[in-house]
């Protein structure tokens, strides 16, 4: 399962069975088993499996491009610092190593632009979709709060604003939302599902605008190094926050630039009163990295030269889908970074997921990321060249 699936949760009210509570009634029950995973959407993915059936039917097997799981392998100078770290047997801490801090603001400095970043400026995560899902509730937000989210986006954004029972938001341009009673506002660029960039002057102008009411900004940057058309700008460049952190805080992962998605590598960067504040309730809460995983993500972030290898790889497999799709009759929109595409063929997008079915390709259904995307899908380009080969070879018979 990759980050953006995650496992199939339980939604409405499970019937409660508890031997120890004789007299307790059924709505006693109901109240603890549900009350959680009945605020939930339900887990889309489900709904595909139908397709995936078909497809992985195909004669020469199923081409998966719906899942944006990387493929290929842990580059083995981040294995190697794993396994030399594999004897770690104490807890390890919060915060991260001394090291580790130091390699979060030194790679914030030469890849991002942010120079002036202290280790009280970062704090890494077990993974970033464990921080999405959870952000809004350890920052303390409730009924009567706001979240916001761009239109077509990651459910999970909407995950943590009903984990948290604030009110979940969506916005075209966030500018334009009512500020009243909005405490935190997500930003995504490169953008799943569109790929979609937002630039230093928009950035600045949200930025400007987020600060001016006193609303805090959590921008996705998890697809930053996977830029084709574009060149993503980091909220905490300094033409963009003008050199302070201050009510901003940025969410990398290096499942997807490090091929690490089964490590559980990321963290944040920004706002130190914000950052300490999570510090000490993620301190209470246990949520640390593994030790070989904090040594991992110091090797990870001091070697660019995987990086640019695999966005060889993805560059490739992008170009070969992308011009196979539109010889088949597919539009692709914005696209310019991360790891999709973001296609239509002017149908309901499950007509497409259907007849892709058919011939042995999967991808993702574009309402998965909000009704707006009901006439697109989402291609993406994590399957191996052998697989993506085969995709091209069926769209065109
Ligand atoms: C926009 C976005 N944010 C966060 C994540 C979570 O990534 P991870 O938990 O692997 O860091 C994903 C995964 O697909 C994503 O697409």
């Amino acid at each position: 399962m990759s980050g953006d699936q995650g496992g199939p949760l339980v939604t409405g009210h499970a019937p409660g069975v508890c031997a120890d509570v004789p007299d307790a009634g059924p709505s006693e029950k109901e109240s603890i088993v549900g009350a959680v995973s009945s605020l939930l959407p339900v887990f889309p993915w489900d709904r595909l499996e139908p397709y995936k059936a078909t497809a992985a039917a195909h004669a020469d097997g199923i081409v998966d491009l719906s899942v944006g799981t990387p493929v290929d392998p842990v580059p083995a100078v981040i294995q190697q610092a794993l396994a030399d770290a594999a004897d770690s047997h104490g807890y390890p801490t919060v915060w991260g190593t001394a090291a580790l801090r130091d390699a979060l603001t030194a790679w914030a400095g030469s890849r991002l632009g942010a120079r002036d970043l202290a280790h009280t400026n970062v704090l890494p995560i077990v993974g970033s979709k464990e921080l999405v899902a959870w952000l809004p509730t350890q920052l303390g937000l409730g009924p009567g709060d706001k979240v916001a989210y761009p239109r077509l986006a990651y459910p999970t954004y909407e995950v943590g604003a009903r984990l948290a029972r604030a009110e979940p938001v969506v916005y075209d341009d966030p500018t334009t939302l009512d500020p009243a009673g909005l405490k935190l506002l997500w930003l995504n660029t490169p953008s799943n599902p569109t790929g979609r960039v937002l630039d230093a002057d928009e950035l600045r102008r949200i930025v400007a605008w987020a600060r001016g009411h006193d609303v805090l900004i959590a921008s996705d940057e998890c697809y930053l190094e996977l830029g084709w058309e574009a060149d993503p700008v980091s909220v905490l460049h300094p033409d963009v926050c003008g050199g302070s952190s201050e009510g901003l805080i940025a969410v990398h992962s290096l499942s997807k630039r490090s091929n690490l998605a089964g490590y559980r590598a990321a963290f944040l960067l920004g706002d130190s009163a914000v950052l300490g504040e999570l510090l000490q309730i993620r301190k209470h809460g246990g949520m640390m990295v593994a030790a070989p995983v904090q040594a991992a993500t110091v090797a990870a972030l001091g070697d660019s030269g995987h990086v640019a290898e695999q966005r060889e790889r993805y560059a490739r497999r992008r170009a070969a889908l992308r011009t196979a799709f539109e010889a088949a009759g597919f539009r692709i929109e914005h696209s310019e970074a991360s790891l999709y595409l973001w296609a239509t063929r002017d149908e309901p997008c499950w007509d497409t997921v259907g007849s892709l079915a058919e011939r042995g390709i999967l991808v993702a259904p574009g309402d998965f990321y909000g009704t707006a995307g009901e006439r697109f899908v989402r291609i993406a380009f994590t399957a191996t060249d052998e697989r993506v080969e085969a995709a091209v070879r069926r769209l065109a018979d």
